[in-house]
């Protein structure tokens, strides 16, 4: 994270200090990182050959400027929605490196990626395939697809970002997945080019990513048997990152190597999938403490941030680093203690660190890291909040990525009866 690094006390993110893009743009404000999404996604490409596509999964951080930042270095994308794609289109990024996952993909949906001749379908079911046929027999454009297949192997992640166990919704079981691809190789307008698979998301090993490979190889091998022949192996995300000081997710081109290892011979480009891996590290999320109170011995800190603007910790648990921009001695009277870090939401689940040891103020800025990735993406208007800032950090100059809604923005497109 050396973009985001102290330097005498003060937080900087790329040149500028922290503080300074608080007091300049407000909080709560996510900032991000230009250098950290390319160093973070040059870990893949360079570790991936010329013919191998990074897609960088849209869902993890969506804003336009980031999609673009990332398309001018030749980025792929994998989306999820029809709104994904229109904001990849925005951005700049070619149709042609877009995979779309997902389970539920509607009619409009197929066509509009048709129309714009996206690279694949990811199919995540039998009967999506039937629908996707139909739609592109109606346009008269075949359609690229790869089966998204469901290999039964545990991510050992929190199990709410687990998606590949055979209970999970996601993809088509390993015992069924042959008979789709033989179905799929009868479609006369569906064009089988690929396998997909994604086990979950924040891995910290390596091995069930492996094992997942191992019976993807098998399934491929099992086709080929049959005649179907396929030219890309799609290995979705799920490369976790570091959160805490002891976390220690395995590296982009560590893993790489040893899937090009497996799939030598095959002749198989490979695709992945990565969001996370990308953006979480690119980004924080500035607050300001509001209020310093004590109910019984608990102490509080209340910050400006809630958990409308970051769901993680409310929704997962999920630890993520909390500390003071600003870390200097100064003559602020200051309180030591160990606090819960809590929001002005409505809600107990409201807070974004708990048993906290620090020095706080009222009006001390405080930075949530690794804020990047499913943070603003996943943000809310709970409790009437405005959504806030975000702001990208290009070495010594910053950018207003999306403005600070407004409360006309929150009532827009609503209407009282007559
Ligand atoms: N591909 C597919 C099909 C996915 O479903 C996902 C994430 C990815 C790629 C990207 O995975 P990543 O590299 O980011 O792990 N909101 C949760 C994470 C949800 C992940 C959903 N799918 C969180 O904040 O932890």
């Amino acid at each position: 994270m050396s973009q985001f690094s102290y330097q005498n006390q003060s937080l900087f993110v790329e040149g500028i200090r922290a503080q300074t893009l608080a007091e300049q743009y407000g909080t709560p404000a996510y900032v991000y990182s230009r250098a950290a999404f390319e160093e973070h996604f040059k870990s893949y490409q360079d570790a991936m050959s010329e013919d191998d596509l990074v897609c960088y999964a849209v869902k993890a951080n969506s804003n336009i400027a980031v999609l673009n930042v990332l398309a001018r270095l030749g980025a792929g994308f994998d989306i999820v929605s029809v709104g994904e794609l229109e904001r990849v289109l925005q951005a700049g990024g070619d149709p042609e490196k877009v995979v779309f996952s997902g389970v539920a993909k509607t009619a409009e949906e197929m066509r509009r990626a048709l129309e714009v001749g996206i690279h694949c379908f990811n199919v995540e079911s039998a009967a999506e395939l039937e629908r996707l046929n139909a739609v592109a027999t109606q346009m008269d454009m075949p359609a690229p697809v790869s089966i998204r297949v469901n290999p039964d192997v545990d991510a050992k992640t929190h199990p709410y970002i687990s998606t590949g166990l055979k209970d999970n919704k996601f993809g088509v079981n390993f015992d069924d997945v042959m008979d789709v691809y033989q179905r799929a190789a009868q479609l006369p307008f569906i064009d089988v080019v690929g396998v997909d698979c994604h086990i979950g998301s924040q891995l910290t090993q390596l091995t069930p990513f492996l094992d997942a490979l191992d019976k993807v190889l098998d399934l491929i091998d099992g086709l080929a048997e049959k005649g179907i022949l396929l030219e890309h192996i799609d290995l979705g995300g799920g490369l976790g990152v570091r959160y805490e000081e002891t976390d220690v997710p395995p590296k982009a081109g560590d893993y790489i190597a040893q899937v090009k290892e497996k799939i030598a011979g095959r002749g198989l480009h490979i695709i992945m999938e990565p969001g996370r891996s990308i953006a979480a590290n690119a980004g924080i999320l500035l607050t300001q403490v509001e209020y310093l109170k004590n109910n019984a011995d608990k102490h509080f800190a209340i910050i400006d941030a809630a958990m409308n603007d970051m769901i993680r910790p409310a929704l997962y648990s999920a630890w993520m680093e909390i500390a003071r921009v600003e870390q200097a001695d100064d003559d602020k009277p200051r309180v030591d203690a160990t606090f819960d870090l809590v929001g002005p939401v409505c809600e107990t689940g409201d807070f974004l660190g708990k048993n906290r040891q620090m020095s706080l103020s009222e009006g001390d800025i405080l930075a949530q890291f690794s804020a990047g990735a499913y943070g603003f993406t996943m943000a809310s208007n709970y409790n009437s909040r405005t959504k806030p800032v975000e702001i990208m950090v290009d070495g010594d100059k910053s950018y207003i990525i999306r403005e600070r809604e407004t409360l006309e923005d929150l009532t827009r497109g609503e209407s009282v009866l007559p």
